[in-house]
């Protein structure tokens, strides 16, 4: 696919349909459960759509292994983490077996990783995060800093400040190893960014930023949930050892789906996981009176895996792979161009802020527009327009190309009605209505 958009053309539609026609992986939407043709859902970031496989492969494992095989399935369920694992670093991590697990939460895995990274660092008593990061992350980290008596840093990229916040130089939240190095010292354990920051879709350098710590003696772990299955992360040739993400996003495993932590083969006997489980135990079926964590990858495992979770994990995973987690980065580049071309020709004159890189290499599969009246014109969106995408505080609509199951024309009709909407005012007829979910 070429990664050449024509600005003039976007305005028209039948340019949408002729980036559908040339598109290698317009196929893969009709593998999806499409419940309501009109409907233009921009929020394949926030849960992906379901694969109409996952409905065969669980039900399947439903009456046909947990029904029929009732306890003795463990014998062949027990290790199901790591094949997991070992696909989806295979298929979007771009990284070697025997290091990733799919299991548990994001928020879960990110505390296991950020703890036993402190912990393998004694004696430095600094930690950095920014302000732009996402909640459970910010908050996971402020409660261990409490915990453990840690100076926390907050980088404020986004002006909203946080525990320790110092401002720094950061437009589109971006953050550099530049601006990170001013803060590195001997003292700092750790330090945690996004792979793609959840709000302004920013995509900072892996590798920079992992060098610029090391050379410190810090570790980071990569939070890289909006990232997963919209880019190539090549995980071997940036260097990460520590990182965690869901599998409900971009990975279309469903609600709740089981998330993945990936730690390098370099220091994964050097680190110790603070909640030591069962499953972590090298020899887990002895049940002995002390615990001694295995050697391999399986250290990082708390408890026993959701097996149904992790068999919508592998239909998903597998989708990806064979569609090839490049052509699925070329068309995130592609369908966020035309996004932010539809924007300037469209949206910009109603009052819309670009708040995303304009540099392809430098986003992901979203963008955001920042608007005064944000909250309402998403509420609209979904109400009157049949367009869904999600609000982001304090003033972001976000819109996100899902490059499996999204089309070009869905894009665009997407923001066609969102330029109606704002155009005729409509939006302002819509009461915000309280729902706890944005
Ligand atoms: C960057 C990021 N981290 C973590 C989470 C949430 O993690 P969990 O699955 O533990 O709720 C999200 C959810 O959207 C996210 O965007």
């Amino acid at each position: 696919m070429s990664m050449v958009l024509d600005p003039n053309s976007a305005t028209q539609r039948s340019y949408a349909e002729s980036l559908d026609a040339a598109d290698s992986l317009a196929k893969y939407k009709a593998l999806f459960q499409i419940s309501d043709p009109d409907l233009c859902y921009l929020d394949g970031n926030s849960l992906g759509r379901l694969p109409l496989k996952t409905v065969e492969v669980v039900n399947h494992f439903l009456t046909q292994e947990w029904g029929k095989e009732l306890v003795d399935g463990w014998s062949h369920w027990i290790d199901q983490a790591q094949p997991a694992g070992d696909l989806l670093a295979r298929s979007v991590l771009g990284a070697n077996p025997g290091q990733t697990l799919v299991c548990d939460t994001t928020s879960v895995n990110f505390y296991q990783l950020c703890v036993a990274a402190i912990k393998a660092r004694p004696g430095r008593k600094t930690v950095i995060i920014d302000a732009a990061n996402f909640p459970t992350d910010r908050y996971i980290l402020s409660g261990i800093a409490d915990q453990l008596g840690l100076n926390l840093i907050t980088l404020d990229n986004d002006g909203l400040g946080g525990p320790g916040a110092v401002p720094i130089d950061a437009p589109d939240e971006m953050i550099t190893a530049e601006e990170l190095e001013k803060y590195l010292s001997e003292d700092v354990a750790l330090v945690t960014l996004q792979a793609i920051h959840y709000r302004s879709g920013a995509r900072p350098n892996l590798k920079e930023i992992t060098d610029i710590a090391r050379k410190y003696g810090a570790l980071v772990v990569w939070d890289c949930s909006h990232a997963a299955g919209a880019i190539s992360l090549d995980f071997e040739k940036n260097g990460v050892d520590l990182a965690v993400g869901c599998t409900y996003k971009y990975g279309n495993s469903g609600p709740g789906s089981p998330a993945w932590l990936f730690v390098s083969k370099r220091i994964q006997t050097e680190l110790r996981v603070p909640i030591q489980g069962w499953f972590s135990q090298e020899k887990q079926f002895e049940m002995g009176p002390f615990y001694e964590p295995a050697e391999t990858i399986r250290r990082y495992q708390i408890a026993s895996p959701s097996i149904i979770g992790i068999r919508g994990v592998q239909v998903a995973y597998e989708m990806i792979e064979e569609a090839g987690i490049e052509a699925i980065e070329a068309k995130a580049a592609l369908g966020t161009e035309l996004m932010i071309a539809l924007h300037d020709a469209w949206l910009k004159p109603l009052g819309f802020e670009l708040g995303t890189p304009r540099n392809p290499k430098l986003r992901g599969g979203h963008i955001i527009l920042k608007h005064k009246d944000a909250k309402q014109i998403a509420l609209a969106l979904r109400k009157l327009k049949n367009v869904i995408p999600d609000y982001r505080e304090p003033n972001a609509i976000r819109l996100a190309i899902s490059p499996l199951p999204t089309s070009f024309v869905e894009v665009w009709d997407g923001f066609l009605r969102l330029k109606e909407l704002v155009e005729s005012g409509d939006y302002k007829s819509v009461q915000i209505d309280g729902n706890r979910v944005t």
